[in-house]
């Protein structure tokens, strides 16, 4: 299905930054769908990996940045402070509940806000330790591979004294034990094990995205922050993929009744502009001048387009709106599971969904090949749909928040073909994207 557009994708840029699941070539998009140069309309259940929260050309964003762009402030606020990135940053600050004084750090990137919080926290504590989660994906800096625990990254060098531990997956728990305790019993053990005081940063997903949409058991994330606390580590949320009203709530730590020390944003924070930010207490972002900076950051286009998704997720109530919608899918996933036994598992808060493909239920041995076939069937039906996991058996669903009802359903229907169709795709079809 490959057209003139992809052929010359592929003839003029590189592999480095590609992961491609089927040739989708795009010319346009409006709501959430995305329009193909020949005209083909689909719907985008992926929201460009969560980083259009608005859909494709909302009124807001296009407002918003006409406006900057037509009178800009600048272009940055390295050597000036200017009228976006101010109010985007007082903005994010009304919103973070954490004690204490604290300030705002703008990117471009989750790559980059991640790898800032980890050098400023470095900096300003002298603690170079840093504790992770394997499958994690933090970015694809060198900084922020150096924590990173997906299985894309295996070959990068990892931060010295870094801890990886797994992550709580009630689906396939840690030594059977769904609670994740054997997990924080784990993290103790690693803990009383290194030099006290050593320990800068824990960086945690309250929502393991890439490393496949996994949802923690309850109360496990306020148990590790408090063990974390005890030992003096800065616990840091990297809420890039799910923060910002799509689990439900403004922030996605909200649903575990515990406040981080340091929250990273980034994806649907600029709305389809590159846009990250840091929330951190004062004296870390304060530590030092002239030391995690890129020219263009604190861009003021960028940060009008970030105040614009902000007031739109109030305006319009996307969180409740997120929360309604991702029961309104999940529900119709479930009804897909009872025909098509390929479904293992279904999880997720809001608009973060997850279905994880297996080949048979009772031994849950990974989909992995179906998983990519169906990804790809879906795409020839109208749908954008791409996987995650370790074992890339894990369909991802992050739509724009956007997303109507009807879409909602329109895609539920042409998922169901997908099922029942996929096995006609063959691996030829498929062997020329990677995935992960
Ligand atoms: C949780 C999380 N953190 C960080 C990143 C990196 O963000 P970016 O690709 O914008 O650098 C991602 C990207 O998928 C992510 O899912």
């Amino acid at each position: 299905m490959a057209n003139g557009l992809y052929d010359r994708d592929e003839a003029a840029i590189g592999s480095l930054q590609k992961l491609r699941f089927f040739p989708l070539a795009i010319s346009g998009g409006k709501g959430a769908r995305l329009v193909e140069e020949n005209g083909r309309d689909l719907i985008d259940l992926s929201g460009a990996w969560g980083a259009a929260s608005l859909g494709y050309g909302h009124p807001a964003i296009v407002e918003a940045v006409s406006t900057a762009i037509a009178n800009p402030a600048g272009a940055s606020v390295l050597s000036a402070s200017n009228v976006p990135a101010v109010a985007l940053a007082e903005r994010l600050l009304a919103t973070f509940p954490g004690r204490g004084r604290h300030k705002v750090w703008f990117g471009h990137s989750g790559s980059d806000a991640n790898e800032a919080a980890y050098r400023a926290i470095v900096k300003a504590t002298g603690r170079t330790g840093v504790i992770a989660f394997v499958g994690a994906y933090h970015g694809c800096t060198v900084g922020s591979m150096a924590f990173s625990g997906h299985s894309v990254q295996a070959g990068a060098a990892k931060a010295d004294g870094l801890i990886l531990l797994p992550y709580p997956d009630p689906y396939r728990p840690y030594q059977n034990d769904p609670t994740g305790d054997a997990i924080l019993t784990l993290l103790r053990e690693k803990l009383a094990a290194v030099p006290t005081g050593s320990i800068g940063a824990a960086f945690i997903e309250p929502i393991q995205s890439d490393g496949g949409l996994i949802v923690p058991p309850d109360g496990f994330l306020r148990k590790f922050a408090d063990i974390c606390r005890a030992h003096g580590t800065l616990v840091v949320c990297d809420e890039v993929k799910v923060g910002l009203a799509r689990s439900g709530r403004l922030h996605c730590f909200e649903h575990e009744g515990f406040v981080p020390d340091i929250l990273v944003l980034g994806k649907g924070l600029g709305g389809g502009l590159p846009l990250s930010a840091v929330i951190a207490p004062a004296d870390i972002l304060d530590c030092a001048s002239a030391f995690a900076m890129q020219t263009l950051h604190g861009n003021p286009v960028c940060a009008a387009a970030g105040l614009a998704v902000l007031e739109t997720i109030d305006r319009e109530g996307l969180a409740a709106d997120a929360e309604r919608k991702g029961k309104l899918l999940r529900d119709g996933l479930a009804r897909l599971a009872e025909r098509h036994p390929l479904i293992g598992d279904i999880r997720g808060r809001g608009l973060a969904c997850g279905v994880e493909l297996v080949l048979d239920r009772q031994s849950r041995a990974p989909a992995r090949a179906e998983t990519a076939k169906l990804t790809y069937r879906a795409y020839e039906l109208g749908i954008v749909l791409y996987y995650v996991g370790m074992n890339g058996n894990v369909l991802e669903f992050t739509p724009p928040l956007t997303i109507t009802e009807t879409d909602i359903h329109a895609a539920l229907d042409l998922l169901d073909r997908a099922f029942s169709e996929f096995s006609a795709v063959s691996d030829e079809d498929i062997a020329q994207f990677a995935g992960w």
